[in-house]
């Protein structure tokens, strides 16, 4: 089974691709980001150490996040990365110990980007992601799947998210031509609808 990269600035709709396409394809979905915040939530060595990086909308040490990868995919095929590898640093890693047979490039400009990052909710029980604007709740506040309480995720504040994507600018955007150069990239248009955006990622992953 292949393993696939999914690339693209914050708000570019990752993680809610990333869960449509990896329970329709059978791909097992690991996002840096939610085992991030779970380690955090639980009060780990390894949540201590990302909490404040993540809080700045920094990325977490290179090393760190490659550990936490390596040692969560060893065995496995079929892994679709959400979020990983974000820096030349981490790819090359990656390469080390796993192949990376496609990279999914969500391309959407940065106004949109931010109009997203304003009106996410995500619930606090299921970790389940919502918009305010384009993903509405059935319950204003509830989450549809477990009646979690919904939240504003701590860096999706205006300044953090303008660091976010600053950071993503530097340190991911070079990952675009990397890929591009090893002949492993798709680039999806990722500023329609989420139901256009999955068919085609499922469309792209299935070829
Ligand atoms: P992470 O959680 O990975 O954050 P991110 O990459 O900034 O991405 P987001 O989760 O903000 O957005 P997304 O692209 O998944 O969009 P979503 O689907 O939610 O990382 C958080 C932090 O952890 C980092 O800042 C860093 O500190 C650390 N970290 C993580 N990985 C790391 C790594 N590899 N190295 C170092 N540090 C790392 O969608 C966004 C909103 O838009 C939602 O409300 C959604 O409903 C809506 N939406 C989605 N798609 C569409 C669409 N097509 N049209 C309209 N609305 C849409």
């Amino acid at each position: 089974m292949r393993n696939v990269v999914l690339l693209g600035p914050p708000g570019a709709g990752k993680g809610t691709i990333a869960v449509r396409a990896a329970e329709e394809l059978n791909l097992s979905h690991l996002s840096t980001g939610d085992v991030l915040r779970d380690e955090v939530a639980r009060g780990t060595e390894l949540g201590k150490k990302a909490r404040g990086f993540m809080d700045r909308g920094e990325l977490v040490p290179d090393e760190v996040v490659l550990a936490m990868v390596r040692e969560r995919v060893r065995g496995r095929e079929g892994v679709l990365l959400d979020g990983f590898p974000r820096t030349l640093a981490q790819a090359e890693g990656l390469a080390e110990f796993l192949p990376v047979h496609v990279v999914v490039y969500l391309a959407v400009g940065k106004d949109e980007v931010v109009r997203r990052l304003g009106s996410r909710r995500v619930c606090a029980s299921c970790g389940a992601v919502y918009n305010l604007v384009t993903q509405r709740p059935r319950t204003a506040g509830r989450c549809d799947r477990c009646g979690g309480e919904l939240r504003q995720r701590p860096d999706d504040a205006p300044e953090v998210v303008a660091h976010r994507y600053e950071v993503y600018e530097r340190e991911s955007q070079p990952l675009i031509e990397h890929y591009a150069r090893q002949g492993v990239l798709v680039s999806v248009d990722a500023a329609r609808p989420p139901e256009a955006v999955v068919a085609d990622v499922i469309r792209v992953l299935r070829s």
